[in-house]
């Protein structure tokens, strides 16, 4: 099999900027598995699905083309759409979590997400990539910091981009989205022994890149 990281974590630790980083020291393709299902999460409030409707997701996110294009930026097509800079809102980071907790919508999504690893190797960041999509990978990375450290990060983000978010909304948002990821009962947010944890709380973007890059490294040689 090609070679396969996995960097799994909360939301807002840096799993995007350090995985993208990541890629480029080992040369393989960045994939944003949560891109897939922010694109859904867009398809479900344009076509107005309800976010906890299984059955509409479902047969959604089957008629959905969901295309992930690796590359920097990478970009993400829904229907041929480029949806790329529609799926960073607020409002659907909430709905992704929301359709993220289907297991048809789960489903859909992995089998994708295998394919494409297969197809190049890569890193792969989201919830469930050292449990669910790649379990065999032997490269696991889970990625830690408290809310508020990272509520500050995406905060911080938010308003580079001119977005003008009260930093308790982006806090309050980042908890609930994680607990709606950590305690659904499909695939849910965590980590076991087969994972090495990073708490970035005090590291730099640099040092949780080298401390993966490196762990990589001295295995595979
Ligand atoms: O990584 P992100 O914030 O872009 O992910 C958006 C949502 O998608 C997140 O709240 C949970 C879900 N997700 C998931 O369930 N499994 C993944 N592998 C990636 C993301």
């Amino acid at each position: 099999m090609p070679l396969i990281v996995a960097i799994d974590g909360p939301s807002g630790v840096g799993k995007t900027t350090a995985s993208k980083l990541v890629a480029r020291e080992l040369n393989l393709p960045h994939i944003d598995t949560g891109a897939m299902y922010r694109a859904i999460g867009l398809a479900a409030t344009r076509a107005g699905v309800a976010v906890r409707d299984a059955q509409a997701l479902e047969e959604l996110a089957l008629r959905s083309d969901i295309e992930f294009i690796p590359g920097d930026p990478p970009r993400v097509l829904l229907d041929g759409e480029d949806v790329t800079r529609e799926i960073r809102t607020p409002d659907i980071s909430m709905a992704a979590s929301h359709v993220s907790a289907v297991p048809a919508v789960r489903r859909i999504l992995v089998r994708k997400q295998q394919e494409l690893g297969r197809r190049n190797g890569g890193v792969l960041e989201g919830r469930d990539i050292g449990t669910k999509v790649f379990p065999e990978t032997p490269y696991k990375f889970f990625l830690d910091a408290s809310p508020e450290v990272r509520a500050h990060r995406r905060h911080a983000e938010l308003s580079a981009k001119g977005e003008t978010v009260a930093f308790e909304t982006v806090l309050a948002d980042s908890v609930q989205r994680d607990k709606q990821d950590s305690t659904r009962a499909d695939s849910p947010l965590m980590h076991d022994e087969t994972y090495t944890v990073i708490d970035t709380s005090s590291l730099t973007i640099p040092e949780v890149v080298d401390a993966i890059v490196k762990s990589v490294r001295e295995r595979e040689s």
